[in-house]
């Protein structure tokens, strides 16, 4: 991408018409790499300068992409009549057409990609990519050593064909147990299934990471980040 107008790399990034923009300016609303910038004619490299409206960081991307600590209690969709959905979180007016790239269900919580790439996101749905998604979960009864054969195995579900195998590691057996769980598709109610199928219940669902992307401790529930470019390679080349 080549240099352009501040004013209509400001425009197009959705922060105003062209004349609601030059008045933030004239307001000196605006800076340039840290320095207050009046001019809306001024030549400005969309990827290398950091640009700046009300001390908060302007980008510019064709496509947005972020991580999501989602709570509980919101579901995984743009638009709900009676439920807070996880685009009430993202405070991005800027960013069209965004949406949660698969689903967790109400009660779960953790990591969910929110982006406006269709194409990242059919390919990372995609039953033939086996995109490694992690959870940690707290399961009512002590899981063993048959659960951790069984999961590997495959399990029925009712379904047409046996879950893939799923790497499942008990942290804490007790009467309420610890586990992470990874699983390599995305069937409907998946991990809570594939407990009942074994006669277990789960309590607490959290999914801590999918694919390339971690969720990290420090980022609380309800908040969100942008993917580093590192990520979004990682995620496009696939893993
Ligand atoms: N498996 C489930 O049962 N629920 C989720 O939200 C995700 C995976």
């Amino acid at each position: 991408m080549g240099k352009m107008r501040l004013d209509k790399f400001l425009a197009a990034a959705g922060i105003g018409t062209r004349s609601e923009v030059k008045e933030l300016m004239r307001r000196g609303e605006v800076t340039l790499n840290g320095s207050g910038c009046k001019k809306p004619e001024q030549k400005i490299d969309p990827v290398s300068d950091i640009i700046s409206v009300s001390g908060k960081q302007v980008f510019y991307e064709e496509m947005s992409y972020f991580l999501f600590h989602k709570p509980a209690g919101c579901v995984s969709a743009t638009k709900d009549e009676k439920e807070k959905t996880v685009l009430d979180y993202l405070k991005e007016p800027q960013c069209r057409d965004l949406f949660p790239v698969g689903r967790l269900d109400k009660d779960t919580e953790g990591l969910l990609l929110i982006t406006n790439d269709g194409d990242l996101a059919h390919r990372l749905l995609s039953p033939r990519k086996h995109v490694d998604k992690t959870y940690y979960a707290k399961i009512e009864g002590k899981v063993d050593e048959t659960d951790v054969k069984a999961f590997l195995e495959g399990i029925d579900i009712g379904d047409e064909e046996k879950t893939l195998p799923a790497k499942l590691v008990p942290l804490n057996i007790g009467e309420i147990s610890e586990v992470e769980i990874t699983i390599y598709e995305g069937r409907y109610h998946q991990i809570k299934r594939m407990f009942e199928a074994v006669g277990k219940k789960v309590l607490y669902l959290k999914r801590i990471s999918m694919g390339p992307l971690i969720l990290e401790e420090s980022l609380e529930k309800g908040t969100y980040r942008r993917l580093s470019r590192e990520e979004i390679a990682e995620l496009k080349k696939g893993r």
